[in-house]
């Protein structure tokens, strides 16, 4: 950004436009990831290296490629790579093949601590009630899996059972997310998803049974959603008292149905920036408080909500008494994103595995790594995605980013920050910038101000890669998550 007045003007152009949701991921995003030789050996033995000056655990995301069918297909509003489930059969040999796929990485990992696991998806509730233990046995035959960590596996209402939800805790798995989006069975019939509100409540009371913490991800800004809706979903589910709710704006891409049937009726911009405004109020007088651009923690529940994947994720690197210590993450399975970041001179990679199934498995038979594509990270783009990662827990610790990364976060995006704060978007301080008030909404519009130059350099080095479906290249969320 050349100066002030050009960072406000980019600002007034891009405002009311619809955002894609970059709040969900890092820099760049996996549509510049365009290395398609990605030279695992090498990338694999600079983990080593660098790990050696950096020590890092292991937080590890396993993910399950299938989803019930639904008419649109894709839930009409999903970006993730998926596969439509068709039988037991599939899950049986797509273990299997996970388990393979640990073979290749076994030797890597020796002595490697975990940090947390994420069984995601996909729809990771799939699995009959024995598989939930196998599913262990495959990590457990890479890792020692410490008795303390938060396990977490996420699904859909309608493929939880009672059993199933006892089979999980049963096996060491300690957290639930569940994918809601809509209580409202009228709305959520635009995304063919067969799901009641009524199984939302009996997973809950499920897990409140089985002493077993939950979070519910909830989406607004859907087709013909009104506010009066959008409100009373979020009364209600908090309501049922769950410690812990996401809130994401719907993110409208790709070749999904809503982005290509569905647009007109679609609430705008700013009917989604009220939106925003109106979840965020309803909920704090609820009595959660926002930890994040979209997470929002009960502030009075018994037992504090955890989701430390996440917050991993988010912050892949930290301080201990004795110097900087890290995460990798390993996406373990069919699309699984990891990101080996090294040290801040050697920045390492992000890597993606096959997002079609049958060349994931295919790479295995090969004794091949599943690798899809990469990126080979450069200091500043590391900076970056630290920067974004940090951004959506609302604040960027000065002190941190100066002693790990050398700069001073402020004068290097002075421009920005300046005319962020004229908006109102940010504040600056001593020790801080913190994201505020409309600016959360704006975080990816935030984003782009801040990559910008970057951006621009990379297209002109080469263009993004268009070889992979556009699916891909906007899925990111590990996790939310993926
Ligand atoms: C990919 S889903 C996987 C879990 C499960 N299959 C489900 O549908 O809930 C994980 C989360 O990503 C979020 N998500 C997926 N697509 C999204 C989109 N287009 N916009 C906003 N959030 C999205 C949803 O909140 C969802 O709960
Ligand atoms: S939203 Fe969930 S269930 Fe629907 S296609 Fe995506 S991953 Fe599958």
């Amino acid at each position: 950004m050349r100066d002030v007045r050009a960072a406000k003007a980019f600002v007034e152009k891009h405002r009311k436009r619809r955002q894609s949701n970059k709040v969900l991921h890092g820099h760049p995003s996996p549509m510049h990831w365009a290395e398609q030789d990605v030279p695992m050996d090498a990338v694999l033995r600079a983990r080593e290296r660098t790990n050696r000056e950096i020590p890092k655990r292991v937080n590890l995301y396993v993910g399950t490629p299938y989803c019930l069918p639904t008419d649109p297909d894709r839930c009409g509003f999903c970006l993730f790579p998926t596969e439509i489930y068709t039988g037991q059969r599939q899950l049986d040999e797509y273990l299997g093949y996970l388990e393979r796929e640990g073979d290749l990485f076994r030797d890597h990992f020796a002595g490697a601590e975990l940090a947390s696991i994420y069984f995601g998806g996909g729809t990771s509730n799939l699995y009959k009630p024995h598989q939930y233990a196998r599913l262990m046995e495959i990590v457990g035959g890479v890792f020692d899996i410490p008795a303390d960590i938060e396990i977490t596996l996420e699904g859909i209402p309608q493929t939880f059972s009672h059993d199933k939800l006892a089979a999980m805790k049963q096996c060491g798995m300690n957290r639930v997310s569940m994918g809601v989006q809509q209580l409202d069975e009228e709305l959520i019939k635009a995304s063919g998803r067969r799901q009641r509100a009524d199984q939302v409540f009996r997973t809950l009371e499920s897990c409140r049974e089985l002493d077993l913490p939950i979070s519910v991800d909830l989406i607004f800004g859907w087709p013909n959603q009104t506010i009066e809706q959008m409100v009373r979903d979020l009364e209600t589910v908090a309501a049922t008292g769950v410690a812990h709710i996401t809130h994401y704006e719907l993110n409208v891409a790709g070749r999904t149905d809503f982005a290509r049937n569905r647009r007109g009726d679609l609430p705008s911009q700013e009917e989604n920036l009220e939106m925003y405004r109106a979840g965020k109020a309803v909920l704090e007088a609820c009595g959660y408080t926002q930890v994040t651009a979209y997470d929002f923690e009960r502030r009075d529940a018994p037992v504090p909500s955890s989701y430390l994947y996440e917050e991993l994720f988010r912050k892949p690197f930290a301080s201990n008494g004795s110097g900087p210590v890290g995460c990798d993450a390993w996406g373990w399975g069919y699309a699984g994103i990891s990101f080996f970041f090294g040290t801040p001179q050697s920045p390492g990679w992000a890597f993606m595995n096959q997002v079609r199934v049958d060349e994931y498995f295919r790479c295995i038979r090969e004794q091949r790594y599943p690798v899809m594509r990469g990126f080979h990270y450069t200091p500043a783009d590391l900076r970056l995605h630290l920067l974004f990662q940090e951004m959506q827990g609302l604040a960027v610790d000065r002190a941190a980013y100066r002693k790990l990364l050398g700069r001073d976060v402020v004068d290097e995006h002075a421009v920005v920050w300046r005319a962020l704060e004229e908006i109102g978007w940010v504040t600056v301080s001593d020790d801080a910038v913190r994201v505020r008030d409309d600016g959360v909404f704006y975080l990816p519009l935030i984003q782009n101000m801040l990559a910008h130059d970057r951006l621009e350099e990379m297209r002109r080095q080469r263009p993004a890669t268009t070889t992979s479906p556009a699916s891909v290249a906007e899925a990111t969320e590990a996790p939310a998550h993926a």
